[in-house]
């Protein structure tokens, strides 16, 4: 037999780990980095910034109005995949999307008519939704070029993207000049914190969301209707046939609106014996706290996806949260990999104040006068079951 000398077996073992190593699944790296997106039509570049943690969870942002591109989010077993509806490339936003993923300001949902009172002056904003003042207006916070900076490079298991954005005095229709910023952090426990800040010059009115699609089990290819939600929120707004509030608060107990324990969402949506289900043509409504505002996010919203044991848990600093599920849906967006994004194949939990705030006295003020600031935290936090 040859003689095995003590220096070949070293060889041979590292020749056998190296293999190994090579043929093993890399750990995922935590970090942030930033790539070339596309070209503005008025010459701008825009890019896009993939977000890490340790576990593999990656969001792909761009500063195209701080738009969340994709969200991998793991199943039961443990395999990512993507959560949320987009575009393959900057030109599928720029050719307009129903928000998809972007940041919504500078009012969240609508303003009757366009048209407020502050301080005795009456402004007249853009109206882009049959007469009514939608999502910020005709070039709201969606469709500008945001500043992006990443932070904290120190801390790569927390990679964070701080956006911001100076809206003019008078964009959109609205008083003051005002510096938006917003913050983007992957945390370890495959939660997304979103920060949102703001100040005047002139006293405004502020209500600034995230616009993103959900769809926990294929990112839109099928239905969200077999989802199970449940909406920690004793009240919502009914609304007149434009989706403006009427001013009541309604109790959800005993109604189609009453998500206090797990429900499909597509148990009761077509149920049009309520006038509402007619008016939103299904789920299109805002759901509010009982709590006041503490400071600390607080659960407002739990999504489940039975067959992949996804669920995502909401917590918010915002009083309430409208909830879309996707009804203008028509699939003739077209998505991802070429995916006509048909009716209610996502679903949106924009956190927020109520809609039509600066017209209701008796709802909690947007109001944001100079000397003060604006702030407001989401974090969407995700696990299996
Ligand atoms: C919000 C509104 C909906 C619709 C969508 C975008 O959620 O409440 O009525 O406008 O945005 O299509």
């Amino acid at each position: 037999m040859k003689k095995i000398y003590p220096f070949s077996l070293l060889l041979i073992t590292a020749l056998v780990c190296f293999q190994s190593c090579k043929n093993a699944p890399s750990q995922p790296k935590a970090g942030i980095e930033k790539t070339a997106y596309g070209i503005l039509p008025d010459g701008r570049a825009v890019d896009i910034y993939t977000l890490r943690n340790e576990n593999g969870m990656t969001l792909r942002i761009t500063n195209y109005g701080g738009t969340i591109v994709s969200w991998t989010a793991p199943d039961r077993n443990g395999v990512y995949q993507d959560v949320v509806l987009g575009c393959d490339s900057l030109s599928g936003y720029l050719h307009g999307t129903p928000y998809f993923g972007a940041i919504i300001g500078r009012y969240g949902n609508r303003i009757a008519k366009g048209n407020f009172t502050l301080d005795n002056n009456t402004y007249n904003l853009a109206t882009n939704n049959i007469g009514n003042h939608l999502h910020g207006g005709i070039k709201g916070f969606d469709k500008v070029l945001w500043d992006a900076q990443i932070v904290d490079t120190d801390t790569p298991s927390n990679p964070t993207l701080r956006l911001k954005y100076y809206s003019k005095d008078g964009e959109e229709g609205y008083p003051g000049g005002l510096q938006a910023e917003v913050t983007y952090t992957l945390l370890k426990d495959n939660a997304l914190n979103i920060h949102y800040e703001a100040i005047t010059d002139k006293p405004t009115v502020v209500n600034l969301t995230n616009h993103s699609y959900f769809n926990l089990a294929d990112a839109g290819k099928t239905t969200i209707l077999d989802q199970e939600l449940v909406l920690n929120t004793p009240m919502y707004l009914p609304v007149d046939s434009t989706l403006i509030p009427t001013g009541e608060l309604r109790p959800v107990k005993g109604t189609v609106f009453d998500f206090s324990k797990p429900t499909k969402i597509g148990a009761r949506i077509n149920d049009t014996s309520d006038i509402q289900i007619k008016y939103g043509l299904g789920y299109d409504h805002c759901w509010i706290t009982a709590r006041s505002n503490s400071g600390t996010p607080e659960n407002i919203a739990s999504l489940y996806d039975p067959a992949s044991g996804r669920l995502m848990e909401v917590l918010t600093t915002e009083p309430a949260v409208q909830f879309y599920t996707g009804n203008f849906l028509d699939g003739t967006v077209i998505g991802k990999g070429g995916m006509p994004y048909k009716h209610r194949t996502g679903l949106c939990l924009e956190t927020q104040h109520y809609p039509d705030s600066p017209n209701h006295p008796a709802f909690p003020s947007t109001v944001l006068r100079p000397g003060e600031k604006y702030e407001s935290t989401t974090v969407y936090r995700f696990s299996v079951k």
